[in-house]
């Protein structure tokens, strides 16, 4: 089971619109997904206009409901955990516990049977993405193209780092997703460039500006079914096959050279 958190404590970057259409696409090409969606703001459900479920991240978190109730089925092969503004609620209480850094990784040890879980952070490195990060085994981080660029990534890196240090995990950073990729823009292809030379083993083809990914959430449907024939929907897609080759590609980097690219990623 992949576990995967999808993070980057700047806003707008399209964490959201990424964790949805990996999730889906996968979904598609027969994986069994479970999206979670740990950000208040909620917009999971919105994008996948999955109704409210009666339990959801919240009652997982401060009630202990049973992780069966808060799972709703959307798909053949597609479940989500949904959470609303309660979950702002959830991040104060889980403050206030002991051991407050893994009490998501302890709620969620009954999960099984997913080829990959999917986690949707909030623009923030607060305690929900601490969470997330000390669940997953990997993280994704999305970086925006179109302005500012890398700033942000350090420090995601620099967390990671301290998470792995701190409490004896492993999670590595196994993508940087370069999104709102505008070809005729100085900038964005600088920003793109910029990527690729630094950190060539981790970043995927970018994700072109493409404003059916904009409208498909006003509809409660992924760009695969909103309109598969985009080039949002084609991005995504290399980038899903690119996420599934991984699985196969034998694992040539030791730690050695994971802590090396942490190390790059810091200092960027
Ligand atoms: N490649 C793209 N082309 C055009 N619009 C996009 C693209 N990716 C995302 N968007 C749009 O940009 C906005 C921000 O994207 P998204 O919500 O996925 O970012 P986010 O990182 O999850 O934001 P937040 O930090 O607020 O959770 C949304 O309106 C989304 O539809
Ligand atoms: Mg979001």
């Amino acid at each position: 089971m992949r576990k995967i958190c999808i993070i980057n404590q700047k806003g707008g970057v399209g964490k959201t619109t990424t964790s949805v259409n990996i999730g889906s696409g996968l979904s598609r090409m027969n994986k069994k997904v479970l999206i979670i969606d740990l950000d208040p703001q909620a917009h999971i459900a919105t994008c996948l206009s999955s109704g409210s479920a009666t339990k959801d991240m919240y009652s997982l978190i401060v009630e202990s409901a049973d992780i069966k109730e808060c799972v709703k089925p959307l798909g053949k092969n597609l479940d989500i955990i949904s959470s609303d503004e309660d979950l702002l609620e959830a991040e104060k209480w889980l403050l206030g516990q002991k051991s407050k850094e893994t009490i998501l990784k302890k709620k969620l040890q009954a999960l099984s049977g997913y080829d990959y879980v999917i986690i949707d952070c909030p623009p923030s490195l607060g305690i929900l993405t601490t969470n997330a990060l000390m669940y997953a085994n990997e993280a994704f981080i999305p970086v925006s193209t179109d302005f500012l660029g890398m700033s942000g990534l350090k420090a995601v890196a620099r967390l990671v780092r301290d998470i792995n240090k701190e409490y004896d995990h492993s999670i590595r950073i196994t993508k940087i997703i370069p999104t709102m990729y505008d070809m005729r823009s100085k900038h964005s292809t600088q920003v793109l460039n910029e990527l690729k030379n630094e950190f060539y083993e981790i970043v995927s083809d970018p994700i072109r500006i493409n404003t059916k990914l904009k409208e498909a959430p006003k509809y409660g449907k992924s760009i695969f079914s909103y309109d598969k024939n985009s080039r949002g929907a084609k991005d995504y897609q290399k980038l899903i096959n690119s996420v599934i080759y991984d699985e196969k590609r034998v694992k040539v980097d030791d730690e050695q050279s994971e802590s090396a690219l942490l190390k790059k990623l810091v200092a960027a």
